[in-house]
């Protein structure tokens, strides 16, 4: 704990102060009493009496590789001694070499040459790649999945889905058209996973047979959507895992009709699911990437994105198309290279560790949902995993149980081997009744046993049988 606050800063103190002077309009105020937080280490978070607190949401997908991870401390002590400040105007070292480095990932991955543009949060990122696509199409609409999420500026909250954050702000023209995510377990048309045959493409594609359906004139064969933006699998939206086959199936239709594909990795990227990025599992190659997070494990802000070479090449995208103060800040350069060597060095290791690890998490996982009827519904990916709880029918959507269980996580009065301990869990989904999974890559066995453990503690003290 911090000393000198320690002495003098009681909890009730830094509450009094929030109340008087912190705007209530981020997000800490959706909980009553936010929890207050001294230290963080590993796969745990500390209060005040130093009890540890299981983390399983990682500053929202930020520290995928655990807190204080000390090569990236490391990389950054080093960039304190050296040039910790430089204006976004000149060149130096590391950015060069971060650009390097996920340009010939991606070249590796998809075999296409690529470029890469730093910004400094996710919806930033969104913003560029908005404006990429814009630039090389001109066209200003882009497609966008139901339970998206890609952040909070105007520009990111005309892609995103929930009507919610656009609601208080006034008309939002160029707002996405809002397609169904495969969502097989609430699917939007009602079908069976295992008998539709991709039918939510193949209603994605009708809006192409006329141009009457609002999107494409095919004697012009021009559509007025310059890109589909998505995460592969949603994040904010539930931690919801597509079926096998299915971005196949979208993407030959967005081939088909000229539709370039924007995909945001911002949560789901940085081997969450095992993989750099999570669209790696679906066999399907982007034109644009986007990220942020967990390329500098939360030490610094900095995202960006990358894109084929066709729509990001200098005549295209020459100086001053788009530009921030802190876009590529030396401490967020320091640390994205030090995390994209992390995993460089340890490609297959983590590729391996990380599919064994989410087995694991999702066997344990199954065990609940076998023991309480109001788990409705379990899966994962890699290490990004669900628990969507519910009535006892296994369906309707149980908020309230939700909100239980992430509130008493908190109080840190479990018992696990004879030690108090807490849980920290995040929600999600359409319903806010999905608790996402979201623990370190480098998570240990023991502390799967730990989390499953607290879990079924929890849901029992839930009275959710
Ligand atoms: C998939 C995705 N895109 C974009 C964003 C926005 O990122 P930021 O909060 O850094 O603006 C988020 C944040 O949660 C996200 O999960």
């Amino acid at each position: 704990m911090h000393k000198m606050m320690s002495d003098t800063l009681t909890e009730s103190k830094i509450r009094e102060i929030d109340e008087k002077y912190s705007s209530f309009g981020d997000t800490v105020h959706y909980s009553k009493n936010p929890k207050i937080f001294y230290e963080c280490f590993g796969s745990f978070m500390y209060d005040r009496e130093h009890i540890p607190y299981l983390d399983l949401q990682m500053w929202y997908a930020s520290c995928n590789l655990g807190y204080k991870n000390k090569r990236i401390t490391d990389a950054i002590k080093d960039c304190l001694d050296t040039m910790p400040q430089i204006a976004s105007r000149f060149l130096y070292d590391y950015k060069v070499l971060l650009t390097e480095k996920i340009a010939k990932a991606n070249i590796k991955r998809f075999n296409k040459k690529g470029r890469v543009h730093f910004n400094v949060g996710g919806a930033q990122a969104t913003e560029d790649a908005i404006k990429l696509i814009r630039n090389y199409t001109h066209k200003n609409s882009l497609f966008a999945f139901m339970g998206g999420y890609h952040g909070r500026t105007t520009g990111a909250s005309s892609v995103t889905s929930s009507f919610r954050y656009r609601e208080n702000f006034g008309h939002f023209s160029d707002r996405a058209y809002f397609v169904p995510f495969p969502y097989c377990y609430r699917c939007h048309y009602n079908k069976k996973c295992d008998s539709c045959d991709f039918y939510c493409v193949k209603m994605f594609e009708k809006l192409f047979d006329t141009e009457y359906n609002g999107v494409y004139n095919p004697n012009t064969k021009n559509c007025e959507f310059g890109a589909f933006i998505m995460e592969p699998i949603l994040g904010t939206g539930g931690y919801v895992i597509p079926p096998k086959g299915y971005f196949r199936e979208l993407k030959k239709v967005l081939d088909k009709y000229n539709i370039l594909l924007i995909v945001d990795e911002i949560q789901m990227g940085m081997y969450r699911t095992g993989k750099l990025w999570s669209i790696e599992h679906f066999n399907v190659t982007p034109d644009v990437i986007t990220f942020g997070k967990s390329l500098t494990n939360g030490m610094n802000p900095l995202s960006g994105m990358w894109a084929r070479e066709e729509l990001i090449n200098p005549d295209i995208w020459p100086a001053g198309r788009t530009h921030s103060t802190y876009s590529s800040n030396p401490i967020g350069t320091r640390s994205g290279y030090e995390v994209m060597s992390i995993f460089e060095d340890e490609e297959e290791e983590l590729e391996r560790s990380i599919k064994q690890k989410g087995e694991k998490f999702l066997s344990g996982l199954k065990y609940l949902k076998e023991e309480f009827k109001t788990i409705g519904n379990i899966d994962g990916l890699g290490l990004a995993l669900r628990i969507e709880c519910t009535e006892k029918d296994g369906f309707t959507p149980n908020k309230k149980l939700c909100d239980f269980i992430i509130e008493e996580g908190l109080k840190g009065d479990l018992v696990y081997q004879g030690k108090k301990c807490g849980l920290v869990l995040n929600n999600g989904g359409y319903y806010k009744n999905v608790i996402t999974l979201v623990p370190p890559v480098n998570i240990s066995d023991s502390e799967i046993d730990m989390a499953i453990n607290l879990l079924c503690m929890l849901f029992r003290r839930a009275g959710a049988r």
